[in-house]
């Protein structure tokens, strides 16, 4: 195995052997930075010189893959570094990446969206991210602006700032259902449904990523060192070893659930679809990359089953996650199962609301710190390899148990 040396910059970028669950999480709580699995037989991580010993004392295989950093450099488009006082950057995606929507090109979309579509999609502000950015909620329905009586879905995209390509995959279903309204399946679906979205979760994060014109694979939000959105959640947050409590880690939880003005402004959103007590969203999927799974809840323990968690429950999840799966090449399996997770979203949304939760990691199946960086030639082809998981994931929000036979 190649070994790193004196020269590099003290971040590396390693593949670990880790086939179970155990082993995965055994590894996430070293406290590395967790990219992505393939085939849930090996992990990529990014450990800083004592994680790297700490890996090493787990006897686990690892694999020496090179200098973080200078392997990223040679790629061209990611630069880690800090910007220089005074530096400005471009504050915008490089060549080859300018399909990809910035804050500003997202806010402009969803504008642009409501113009051409009046009576099927509107537009709102749900609150403000730590840097103070609008976070904007789109909602597509017939009748927009009135509240219905229709299931209500949510999609929620970009919790993790470097994953550019889940804002494009939620943008690509706002325009499937207003643009393709005539085609009779999607018009049946948008009738029948509430469909809201929120494209970027974590603007600050976003803009902060793509700063200097290069890459410099974030993550967290801008609060502090960053917290991670998807570990500030206020269902067993901090519960079970699957989140940091150390401010400078990737997984790093919070001081408490919802101290992330981000996950907060969602949860109030979310709290206040409950009318005449019946929560109104039944169900959500959380999109993220990369890995290619379906994963469901609970993320907080190995059990399938658990309290609020019941084996109809289960077997529904599994079901409809299997389904999905089928059709977009992806694997599925309870999110557990990859690694242990406490304060994620879909244990919040199932756990607090008994919303149908799922998280999507989207392309590709494998890599390192590029794999969040696929060029903007992907993102057709890997956005609409979801349309007919997404069609059927709306249809069956009405009654997720149908999907084994099962009345609500
Ligand atoms: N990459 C995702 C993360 O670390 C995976 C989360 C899987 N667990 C879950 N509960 N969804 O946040
Ligand atoms: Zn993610």
């Amino acid at each position: 195995m190649a070994a790193p040396s004196n020269a590099d910059s003290g971040r590396y970028l390693l593949e670990v052997t880790a086939n179970t669950s155990a082993e995965r999480t055994q590894v996430a709580q070293i406290g590395v930075d967790v990219l992505g699995a393939t085939k849930l037989t090996t992990i990529s991580v990014v450990a800083d010189k004592a994680q790297y010993r700490a890996l090493q004392a787990t006897g686990l295989p690892l694999k020496y893959v090179g200098d973080f950093e200078k392997e990223l450099k040679s790629l061209g488009k990611v630069d880690f570094s800090d910007p220089q006082p005074g530096q400005v950057g471009t504050q915008d995606f490089p060549s080859g990446y300018t399909g990809y929507h910035n804050y500003a090109e997202m806010t402009a979309e969803l504008q642009q969206t409501v113009r051409d579509h009046p009576t099927l999609a509107s537009l709102r502000s749900i609150g403000k991210s730590y840097q103070n950015r609008d976070i904007w909620a789109l909602k597509v329905s017939d009748n927009v602006a009135t509240d219905e009586s229709e299931p209500e879905v949510i999609f929620t995209c970009n919790q993790h700032a470097r994953e550019h390509l889940t804002v494009e995959q939620c943008l690509q279903i706002i325009k499937r259902y207003t643009d393709n309204y005539a085609n009779s399946a999607i018009k049946n679906l948008v009738d029948t449904r509430e469909v809201w979205f929120v494209p970027m979760v974590n603007p600050d994060g976003v803009e902060y990523d793509i700063a200097t014109g290069s890459f410099r694979g974030w993550r967290k939000n801008r609060q502090g060192n960053g917290t991670d959105l998807n570990r500030n959640w206020g269902y067993k947050w901090g519960c079970c070893g699957g989140s940091s409590g150390s401010t400078t880690s990737d997984t790093y939880r919070g001081p408490s659930a919802f101290s992330a003005p981000e996950t907060n402004v969602i949860k109030n959103f979310v709290d206040s679809r409950v009318i005449g007590g019946v929560q109104q969203i039944k169900t959500n999927i959380d999109f993220h990359s990369f890995s290619e799974l379906v994963l469901w809840p609970f993320g907080y323990t190995t059990a399938n089953t658990a309290p609020g968690l019941d084996a109809t429950e289960e077997r529904a999840f599994r079901t409809l996650g299997q389904q999905m799966a089928a059709t977009n090449g992806y694997t599925p399996e309870q999110a557990s199962d990859l690694y242990i997770t406490d304060g994620s979203i879909d244990d919040w949304m199932w756990g607090q609301h008994k919303i149908w939760s799922y998280t999507f990691e989207m392309y590709p199946s494998s890599g390192g710190l590029n794999s969040f960086y696929p060029r903007d030639t992907v993102i057709a082809a890997q956005t609409s390899r979801n349309d007919r998981a997404v069609d059927l994931f709306v249809s069956y929000s009405d009654c997720v148990k149908r999907v084994i036979n099962v009345s609500c």
